[in-house]
């Protein structure tokens, strides 16, 4: 089996995704370093011993979940908790689950580590809805993992407790684990916030600050997980990063301190940028879609023409980006991210519908 040396899609967002009307971006605008009462003194001193994890980073995640610290694992952004948790759950060989239209990474990601793919379906004709009956198709007796996104990228499609339930019951049938990213979950604002984590012991979450708040410059993501797997990933932790760069542990726990006004500005930022999204959508005719009711991003189908050709015209003529869906295995969808200040967005969102006209015509 060849392995996976790269991920084609951080290819194209580092290097060809950025535009004056940006919505090819997938996370919040970022929220500004002002906004969080820090001093010099607060990020003294620059490092700290050598431990598994910062103890209060650990207290401040194990206190938003409810949860023992001792199922808490940091990490540098849901990447790097993705890849932990895969590597300690896999063997080379071992046969994975995974949805398909998938985030790119994470199938890279089971790529480099040489597991066996299968994939399941979420069908856009039930908005991509997770189906626990497509997972017991695909399972077999060898599978280890079954790996999902929730909210679903692209389509921000919610999971129900009782659909996430019924996979969980699959897995335990057959032994498997179930990984559940909820990066974009944090999108819905439930207070406390909701984690399938709490649904049984197969279930392995990733997580972070990254996307939904605006915080991606901290880096601060984590993995909640039985304590036997968190002991197990921190020791493969020592292998790929040793230890997170202190001052953003320092400035994680601060915003952990201090998250209304964080949680605030995102949830009122995608409230607003949600309903432009929809007023945009309900007036074209040539967008297959569903509204989106949660989250930062959502996937039609092109109607007609070619997606790929329609990006090249939306860059060059338009200086616009959204991110083709030939990087989700679907290429006759595209996403559009809508966590960019509400202007912006309303700009980008009028380029959009004026380069699809052109298109159309
Ligand atoms: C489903 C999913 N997981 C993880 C990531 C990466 O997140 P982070 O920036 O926290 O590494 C992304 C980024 O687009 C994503 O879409």
């Amino acid at each position: 089996m060849k392995r996976v040396m790269s991920s084609v899609y951080m290819q194209w967002a580092k290097k060809k995704s950025a535009s004056r009307y940006n919505l090819a971006a997938c996370g919040l605008a970022h929220y500004p370093l002002t906004g969080l009462p820090v001093t010099v003194a607060d990020l003294n001193p620059l490092a700290r011993g050598g431990s598994y994890g910062y103890a209060l980073l650990q207290q401040a995640l194990a206190a938003r979940y409810g949860i023992s610290p001792e199922n808490v694992v940091a990490a540098a952004g849901t990447s790097m908790a993705n890849m932990l948790a895969m590597s300690a759950i896999l063997d080379p060989g071992d046969e994975v689950l995974l949805e398909h239209p998938a985030y790119e990474l994470l199938l890279a990601a089971l790529g480099y580590l040489q597991a066996d793919i299968r994939r399941f379906s979420r069908r856009p004709e039930s908005g991509f809805a997770l189906d626990p009956h497509e997972i017991e198709r695909a399972i077999t007796p060898r599978t280890r993992l079954i790996v999902i996104t929730n909210l679903h990228n692209p389509s921000s499609a919610l999971a129900s407790d009782e659909t996430l339930r019924a996979i969980g019951d699959v897995a335990r049938g057959v032994g498997a684990r179930v990984l559940v990213d909820e990066v974009y979950r944090e999108a819905v604002f439930d207070q406390p916030p909701k984690t399938a984590f709490h649904l049984g012991p197969e279930f392995v979450i990733t997580s972070s600050l990254t996307k939904v708040y605006g915080l991606s410059g901290l880096r601060c993501g984590w993995i909640l997980a039985e304590p036997d797997l968190v002991r197990r990933i921190w020791l493969l932790d020592d292998l790929f990063d040793v230890n997170m760069a202190h001052p953003a542990e320092r400035l994680s726990v601060i915003a952990f301190q201090n998250f209304a006004p964080v949680a605030d500005r995102a949830r009122g930022l995608l409230d607003t940028n949600r309903q432009i999204l929809n007023q945009f959508l309900a007036s074209r005719a040539d967008l297959e879609v569903q509204p989106l009711e949660f989250g930062t991003t959502v996937f039609p189908r092109l109607l007609t023409g070619s997606v790929d050709a329609f990006c090249d015209l939306f860059r060059n003529k338009y200086q616009g980006t959204v991110v083709p869906g030939a990087f989700f295995e679907m290429p006759d969808h595209f996403r559009i991210g809508i966590g960019g200040e509400t202007e912006p967005l309303r700009e980008s969102l009028a380029q959009l519908g004026a380069a699809l006209d052109e298109f159309r015509g």
